[in-house]
C-alpha cells in the first residue's frame, strides 16, 4: 500500500496537538492547542486535568485540521498517534480517538514513542521553511524536553542505540523548577530564555553537572539545588533586581553541562552530524552556543524550527507514516504505556 499521507495525534503531556504530515516530511498543517493557562495555578501539569482538557479539544482541532487542509478521509491513508511515555490519562484520549477514526475510516494505524518523533522532527519541513533540511542517517542527538534528557546514536530509521540520559532531573524540569522558585511562573523555561537575555551570565556562580563523570549520563538535581539555595541566601530585593543575572547564571550552567555531554559524545563516536531536539532546543542561548561549537569544529548542526522542537503531532505522523512505509502498523489492542517498551531502544550494556 502506497501512504501518501498520515493524520498524527500527539496527547502524551499536556500539549493536544494534530497534523497531516506526507512521506516526504511535508507537513501539510500542524495544530497545537496547549493548555499552560490551565495548569499556570499550579506551577506544572496535573495529569488529571490534562486529560480533561485532551477530550475537549482533541475533536474541534481535528475539524479544523480536516477543514484547513481541505483533504478527505479517501485521501489520508493512515494514522500514528503517540502511545508512550507519557501520562497514561493524556495518552489514552490520543489513543482511543485514533483507533476510532481508524475503525469508522478503515484505515491502518501505528502507536509512536514520544521520543523516536523528537528524533525525526529535524526531518520534517513546510511552506515556511525554505528547503528541507537535508539530514542524513547516522546522527547524534540530544533529546531534551521536560520529561527527558537523552542523547541517543541515531543509527538508522528504527536503530536508536541511547549512550545516556539523565540519573535525576531533565533538563527542562530544572527549568521550570528553577522558575517556580524565583517566582516566573509556569512554564518556566521559556520565561529564563526571556530574562537571561537582559542578564550577565557569570553573575553568579553554579556547577556544572557530571562534567568530570565517566559516560555520557546527565545529572541536573545537584545544580537545582545549588540554584535554590542562591536564590534563598538572597533578600526578596536582590532576587527581584538581579533575576535577569541569576537566570543568566542558570541557563548558561544548563547550556554548558549540555554541551560538555554533547562534545563528549561526538568526539567519542567520531561523529559530525548533531541533532537538538525536544522543548529546551527552542532555548536561545543553548541554540547561539551550540552553533558556534558546530562552526569551531565543522560538525553538521540541525535543530528543528521552533514549532517542530517543543511537542507537536507532525513528529509523530513522521515518525508514523516511515512505519506504515515499512509495513508495520497496531491492532486494536494497542495500549497507552507511561515507559519505553524495550524494543525502542537499544542501550550499550544490553
Ligand atoms: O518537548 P516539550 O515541549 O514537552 C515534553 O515532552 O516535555 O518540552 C517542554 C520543556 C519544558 O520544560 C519547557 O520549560 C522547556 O521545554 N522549554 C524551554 C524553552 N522552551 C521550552 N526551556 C528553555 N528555554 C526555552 N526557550
Ligand atoms: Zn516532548
Amino acid at each position: 500500500m502506497s501512504f501518501q499521507h498520515v493524520l498524527a495525534i500527539e496527547t502524551s503531556c499536556d500539549d493536544t496537538s494534530v497534523a497531516i504530515v506526507r512521506a516526504d516530511g511535508f507537513v501539510m498543517r500542524c495544530l497545537v492547542a496547549n493548555q499552560d493557562l490551565v495548569h499556570k495555578p499550579f506551577g506544572g501539569i496535573v495529569p488529571e486535568i490534562a486529560s480533561r482538557n485532551h477530550t475537549l479539544q482533541i475533536l474541534p482541532l481535528l475539524d479544523e485540521l480536516i477543514e484547513k487542509t481541505h483533504l478527505s478521509w479517501d485521501k489520508i491513508d493512515g494514522i500514528a498517534v503517540t502511545s508512550r511515555p507519557g501520562l497514561i490519562g493524556s495518552l489514552l484520549v490520543g489513543i482511543v480517538t485514533a483507533k476510532t477514526l481508524a475503525l469508522v475510516h478503515n484505515k491502518p494505524f501505528i502507536g509512536i514513542n514520544h521520543l523516536e518523533a523528537h528524533l525525526l522532527a529535524p526531518f520534517l519541513f513546510d511552506e515556511e521553511m525554505s528547503k528541507k533540511s537535508g539530514l542524513k542517517f547516522p546522527y547524534l542527538a540530544l533529546a531534551i524536553s521536560g520529561g527527558h534528557t537523552q542523547l541517543y546514536d541515531v543509527k538508522d530509521l528504527g536503530n536508536y542505540l541511547v549512550l545516556g540520559r539523565t540519573v535525576d532531573d531533565a533538563a527542562g524540569e530544572a527549568f521550570d523548577k528553577f522558575a517556580k522558585h524565583l517566582g516566573l511562573g509556569f512554564p518556566g523555561g521559556v520565561r529564563v530564555d526571556r530574562e537571561a537575555k537582559n542578564g550577565d551570565c557569570r553573575a553568579y556562580t553554579l556547577p556544572r553537572t557530571m562534567n568530570k563523570a565517566d559516560g555520557y549520563d546527565f545529572s541536573f538535581s545537584g545544580l537545582k539545588s545549588a540554584a535554590v539555595r542562591l536564590i534563598d541566601s538572597l533578600g526578596v530585593d536582590e532576587r527581584a533586581s538581579r533575576r535577569a543575572d541569576l537566570c543568566a547564571s542558570f541557563q548558561e550552567a544548563v547550556v554548558e553541562s549540555l554541551m560538555i555531554r554533547l562534545d563528549k559524545a561526538a568526539r567519542g563516536l567520531g561523529c559530525d552530524r548533531v541533532v537538538l531536539t525536544g522543548g529546551v532546543s527552542a532555548n536561545s542561548r543553548l541554540r547561539q552556543v551550540a552553533a558556534e561549537w558546530a562552526e569551531k569544529n565543522n560538525f553538521e548542526l540541525y535543530i528543528p524550527p521552533l514549532r517542530y522542537c517543543t511537542d507537536n503531532a507532525a513528529m509523530v505522523g513522521y515518525a508514523g507514516i516511515q512505519r506504515l512505509l515499512r509495513g508495520e502498523c497496531n491492532s486494536q489492542n494497542l495500549a497507552p504505556s507511561a515507559d519505553d517498551l524495550p524494543e525502542d531502544f537499544t542501550r550499550p550494556l544490553e
